[in-house]
C-alpha cells in the first residue's frame, strides 16, 4: 500500500500539483481540460497494469512450486514440452497485451493532440506576440490598427471564453511558454514563430513559467494569465493602452526626472515620456503589475527599491544594469514607478 501512495505523490509532484494556481490537474480552459483528462485516463491504465503486476508477484511468491516438483530429475536444464510450450503462450499473450496497451495510449494521445489543434479561432481570436527574453516576457496585443497595440511584460489579461493565440518567438536561446491551468508547454525558438491557442473558461490568475531551461535564471522566468470577463478585460485594456500620467506632485514627478536622466531610458519605455527603448519591460503600467522581475518578487516598493539599487543581488545574472541612483533620489523614483498603474 505505501508504493502506491508513494506512486501517488510522485504523479501528483510530477504535474505539478503546486495549488490552484499552477496546475495541469486543474484546468481553467478547454485544452487544458483535454490534457487533464489524457492525464487521468493514463494515469488509471498505468495504476491497474502497476496492481495487476504486484497481484501476480504475491501470487507467485505464495503459492506451491507443484511445478518444479513435478518436473523429472534430468530434466533439470531443459524443460519438458509442455512447460515450455505453456512458457511460449504466456510470454507471446503478454507481449501483445503490452504492446496493445501501448498502442491505446499513443492512440489517445495524438487523438487528443489532433483536437486540440483544431481549437482556433483565427476570424474572432485575440493575438499576443509573445517573445522570450533571458528572463522575461514581453507580450504585444496585435491589431490591425497601430493605435490598438499594446506591449507590456511579464502579466496579460485575456478575456473568458475568447480563443487567444499565442504567436512565440524569442530573443535569444530557446524558452517554453508554460500555463499548466490553459495548456501544455510550446518552445519559443529564436528565427520562428511557433502558436499555440489558449481559451480561459472561467476567471482567475494563472501562473506561468518558463519550461524550457535557459540559463542562470531560468527558474525566475515567471508570467501571469489573467482571466478575466469580456468587459473587465476591455476596461484593463483601454486603460492599458493610454500613456503614463504626468505626476502632478513634486515627489513623483522628480522620481520622473530621476528615471529620464539615468541609464533606464537605455533600456525600458515609459509611453507618454521620452523614455522608448524596448530592450528591457516596459514600465508604462509598471504599478499594475502584481510581480516585478518576471514573478521573482510581489512588487511593493520595499521590493522595487532593492531590485533598483542591486538587481544582481535579487536576481543573479540578469541584464538589467546596476545604476548608481543618489539615495535622496531613489523614494522620488520607487513612488514614481509604482504610481503609474
Ligand atoms: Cu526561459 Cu527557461
Amino acid at each position: 500500500m505505501s508504493r502506491v501512495a508513494f506512486l501517488v505523490l510522485c504523479a501528483c509532484a510530477l504535474t505539478s500539483c503546486a495549488g490552484h494556481q499552477q496546475s495541469a490537474v486543474d484546468p481553467a480552459g478547454v485544452q487544458a481540460d483535454r490534457i487533464a483528462h489524457l492525464w487521468w485516463f493514463f494515469f488509471c491504465v498505468l495504476i491497474a497494469i502497476f496492481l495487476a503486476v504486484m497481484a501476480f508477484t504475491l501470487w507467485t511468491l505464495t503459492r506451491r512450486h507443484r511445478g518444479i516438483e513435478q518436473e523429472p530429475l534430468e530434466s533439470k536444464h531443459k524443460p519438458s514440452e509442455a512447460t515450455e510450450s505453456r512458457l511460449t503462450r504466456t510470454v507471446s499473450g503478454l507481449v501483445i497485451a503490452t504492446v496493445l496497451v501501448l498502442l491505446v495510449l499513443l492512440v489517445s494521445s495524438i487523438t487528443t493532440g489532433k483536437n486540440i489543434s483544431e481549437l482556433r479561432d483565427k476570424q474572432h481570436g485575440l493575438i499576443i506576440e509573445t517573445t522570450g527574453n533571458q528572463w522575461w516576457w514581453q507580450f504585444r496585443y496585435l491589431n490591425d490598427d497601430s493605435n490598438e497595440i499594446l506591449i507590456t511584460a511579464n502579466e496579460i489579461h485575456i478575456p473568458v471564453g475568447r480563443p487567444v493565440m499565442i504567436r512565440g518567438m524569442s530573443q535569444d536561446v530557446i524558452h517554453s511558454f508554460w500555463v499548466p491551468n490553459l495548456h501544455g508547454k510550446r518552445d519559443l525558438i529564436p528565427s520562428r514563430i511557433t502558436e499555440e491557442w489558449i481559451e480561459a473558461d472561467h476567471p482567475g490568475a494563472y501562473r506561468g513559467q518558463c519550461a524550457e531551461y535557459c540559463g542562470l535564471q531560468h527558474a525566475h522566468m515567471v508570467f501571469w494569465v489573467i482571466a478575466e470577463p469580456p468587459e473587465k478585460f476591455k476596461h484593463w485594456f483601454d486603460s492599458q493602452l493610454q500613456p503614463a500620467a504626468t505626476p502632478t506632485d513634486p515627489d513623483k514627478l522628480r522620481g520622473q526626472q530621476v528615471f529620464l536622466k539615468n541609464a533606464c531610458v537605455f533600456c525600458h519605455a515609459i509611453r507618454g515620456t521620452t523614455a522608448a527603448a524596448q530592450n528591457g519591460p516596459d514600465l508604462t503600467h509598471f504599478g499594475s503589475r502584481r510581480t516585478i522581475a518576471a514573478g521573482t518578487l510581489p512588487n511593493t516598493p520595499g521590493n522595487l527599491g532593492g531590485w533598483i539599487v542591486d538587481p544582481q543581488n535579487v536576481k543573479p545574472g540578469n541584464h538589467m544594469a546596476t545604476i548608481a541612483v543618489n539615495s535622496e533620489d531613489l523614494q522620488p523614483l520607487i513612488d514614481y514607478l509604482e504610481s503609474l498603474k
